[in-house]
């Protein structure tokens, strides 16, 4: 089983921020929305924009590159011109750390 990675204290992470992480080798992307962290692979499936740049729409982030959207909870595509959807990370928060793990190779 993959292990937790920390990403940064859950203080540095309030309602509305994101932050990146190198997580084995993968970008990841945290975003904190209404106090419930979500995490993605921080690269978009049509071309690898990076999805941590991208503006928040509710729960969708907005490509910036070519305006595709994800839902940050599932990484289900909601607009192209993506049609895969962006992979999701788990995250939880462990004595005051936002930690995230690929479960894609367990
Ligand atoms: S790279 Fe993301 S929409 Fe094209």
């Amino acid at each position: 089983m993959a292990p937790w990675t920390r990403v940064c204290p859950l203080s540095e992470l309030p309602e509305g921020a994101r932050r990146v992480a190198d997580v084995d080798g993968v970008a990841v992307v945290v975003f904190n929305i209404g106090g419930r962290l979500h995490a993605l692979e921080d690269v978009c499936t049509h071309d690898g924009g990076d999805l941590a740049g991208g503006e928040l729409d509710g729960y969708e982030v907005i490509c910036p590159r070519h305006g595709a959207r994800f839902d940050v909870r599932t990484g289900a595509v909601k607009a192209p011109p993506a049609y895969e959807a962006a992979a999701p990370l788990a995250v939880r928060v462990a004595q005051g750390w936002v930690e995230v793990r690929d479960e894609r190779w367990d």
